[in-house]
């Protein structure tokens, strides 16, 4: 294959995949500091106060991705992505359990693409970033009693 078609992807659709990450930092820091602060019930006191660690995490997270867009050349995006919100305990915490393995399976795509544009400093932050990701996997899926989920990775 030629080299020219081999590498489809450019650094233009690794700033929009970027942004469309940054968006889901920010329904992230928006959901943990919701969930965080209405989780109800003895049985959840510790991981309500895990969600409000996660939140932090979760900002630093968007001032990363942050930085690379801005690197990149980008305009860094202002709009989060659609959070949900409910009344039931159990259910919150499904929706950031979601939420998690849809972050996860983008992140594993995005190294792989920053690594194919060589941009191997993104990738490296991108590496650390997922393993955050993964412990809030982990956390939901301990709080709901079940196994992690294997997250996959994007197209
Ligand atoms: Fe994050
Ligand atoms: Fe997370």
């Amino acid at each position: 294959m030629p080299k020219a078609e081999a590498q489809g992807f450019t650094r233009e659709k690794l700033i929009d995949a970027l942004n469309e990450d940054l968006s889901r930092e920010y329904q992230a820091i928006i959901a943990y500091v919701n969930y965080s602060q209405v989780l109800k019930g003895a049985a959840y006191m510790n991981i309500a106060d895990e969600l409000a660690v996660h939140a932090t995490e979760e900002l630093d997270h968007a001032l990363q991705i942050a930085n690379h867009v801005d690197y990149l050349g980008g305009m860094p995006s202002v709009t989060p992505k659609l959070v949900k919100t409910s009344e039931d305990a159990e259910e919150m915490l499904r929706f950031d359990l979601e939420n998690e393995k849809e972050t996860i399976r983008n992140y594993r795509r995005r190294i792989r693409q920053a690594d194919e544009l060589n941009e191997f400093g993104i990738a490296e932050s991108l590496r650390n970033i997922v393993v955050q990701e993964q412990d809030h996997l982990i956390a939901l899926a301990t709080a709901l009693g079940i196994d992690p989920p294997n997250p996959g990775i994007a197209d």
